[in-house]
């Protein structure tokens, strides 16, 4: 028996699906821990394309068993899309889906209101994907929240909206009422045979000896408190948002696997220190298809930074780096790596994550020789040109941790394992 988290480092869209769907082939359970529908990724298998948001992507493999954790929130109507859509491509979900009766529900008001607050920030805006994150984990914590589990309980439903509706200040009229009532009770009976509570399930697997994989979405910088306050989502994306989220004592989270890109990205505002612009920025952005997968927003682009890294390596407690998209960075002749940041010329002894501070940082460069072979077919670190080595070498020293995995392409195969299984 065993556990291991995967999880995103920097700000979200590290590749983290693929990764999953490489190391899923070992795990008898897949379980998200945060997070929604703001997640997005595609996976290509054999050629063809399955999107996911909420659904765990080790539904791929037919034995795996899925698990959406107490601590995401669920959109009934884009989450029953999702999976009509992926039934329709030959998944059965019958006793391998199990949704947590406590996940939180996303309302058309969530999204609604995300979008108006967003709208009245202008410039200041946070960026994000629209989806309502922020507005349904919000009226969690103020306790007017609906849960998945409310679906199957009709008169507790209707209490549980009106209370919604109360606390948030608005009258429905009765026709407005009975048809989202009559909408919720419809996803409700979809969702019903997939609802349970998923903790001792979880913890009874893990007895059993069964292999768990716990899935983050997002990444740590984008974590609710750790992450670049206020340009975060509003959940915990970090390590220990695992436990919280599915029940899971902490003790038994045996592996930790960080995964990043071999350069950076982000969606959204807030400070990133290694941005760079202009037609580099641009090649990188077309090679990776850096363009959001929930919101079609290009995405920002930057050189691999190390002092984020770290934080976030330690904050997480990671043990070994999964580095994808290696294969984008093929072709640029000098490729920059951030090894500290300086603030007024004195070195900083690590990241900062106020805003105020961490847009004032200049990060100091090491330039390494960059490789021209395509190396999006390799199959071994012994055949990676060494430059490519030369690189992931450097972020391995910086960060002292060990490269165990390394992605050279969106299809299964394209992945390195180095020096033995994760
Ligand atoms: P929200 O999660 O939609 O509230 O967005 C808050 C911040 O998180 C914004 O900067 C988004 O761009 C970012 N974000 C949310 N989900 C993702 C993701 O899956 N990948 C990358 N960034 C994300």
């Amino acid at each position: 028996m065993s556990s291991i988290t995967v999880l995103g480092c920097m700000w979200g869209d590290e590749g983290k699906a693929k990764i999953v769907d490489f190391i899923g082939a070992q795990a008898d359970v897949v379980a998200r821990f945060q997070g929604g529908a703001n997640a997005g990724h595609t996976i290509v298998l054999a050629g063809k394309k399955y999107v996911f948001h909420t659904v765990p992507s080790g539904i791929l493999y037919p034995e795996t068993k899925c698990v959406i954790g107490a601590g995401t929130v669920i959109d009934p109507f884009g989450l029953r899309d999702e999976m009509q859509s992926l039934m329709a491509q030959g998944i059965d979900f019958t006793d391998r889906l199990y949704i947590d009766e406590r996940a939180g529900l996303v309302l058309t008001l969530h999204k609604q209101l995300d979008q108006k607050s967003e709208e009245s920030l202008g410039l200041e805006k946070i960026g994000t994907t629209g989806k309502g994150i922020g507005p349904a984990y919000s009226d969690q914590a103020a306790r007017c929240a609906l849960r998945i589990g409310d679906l199957l309980y009709p008169e507790w439903l209707e209490q549980r909206l009106d209370n919604f509706y109360k606390y948030h200040q608005l009258t429905l009229s009765a026709a407005e009422r009975n048809e989202e009532i009559k909408a919720l009770q419809e996803a409700g009976n979809f969702f019903a045979p997939y609802i349970v509570q998923t903790d001792r399930m979880l913890r009874d697997w893990y007895s059993e000896g069964k292999n768990i994989l716990f899935e983050g979405a997002q990444g740590t910088l984008l974590d609710l408190i750790y992450g670049t306050y206020p340009y975060v989502t509003s959940s915990h994306t970090v390590s220990g948002g695992v436990c919280v989220g599915t029940g899971f004592p902490p003790r038994w989270l045996d592996n930790f696997l960080g995964v990043f890109k071999a350069y950076t990205t982000r969606v959204g505002a807030g400070p990133f220190p290694t941005e760079i612009e202009g037609p580099l920025a641009d090649q990188i952005r077309k090679a990776g298809n850096e363009f959001g997968s929930t919101t079609g927003r290009p995405r920002r682009i930057g050189w691999f930074d190390a002092v984020a890294a770290k934080y976030s390596a330690s904050i997480n407690g990671i043990d070994s780096l999964a580095i994808t998209l290696l294969d984008v960075l093929t072709g640029i002749p000098k490729l920059n790596i951030c090894t500290n940041y300086l603030i007024y010329n004195q070195k900083l002894p690590g990241f900062v994550s106020h805003p105020m501070e961490l847009e004032k940082v200049q990060p100091n460069y090491i330039t390494l020789p960059g490789w021209e072979t395509d190396i999006s077919n390799v199959q071994s670190w012994e055949d990676l040109p060494k430059e490519a080595k030369q690189y992931l070498e450097a972020i391995q020293d910086l960060l002292k941790l060990p490269v165990k995995l390394v992605s050279v392409g969106q299809e299964r195969h394209q992945t390195i394992v180095v020096k033995g299984k994760v």
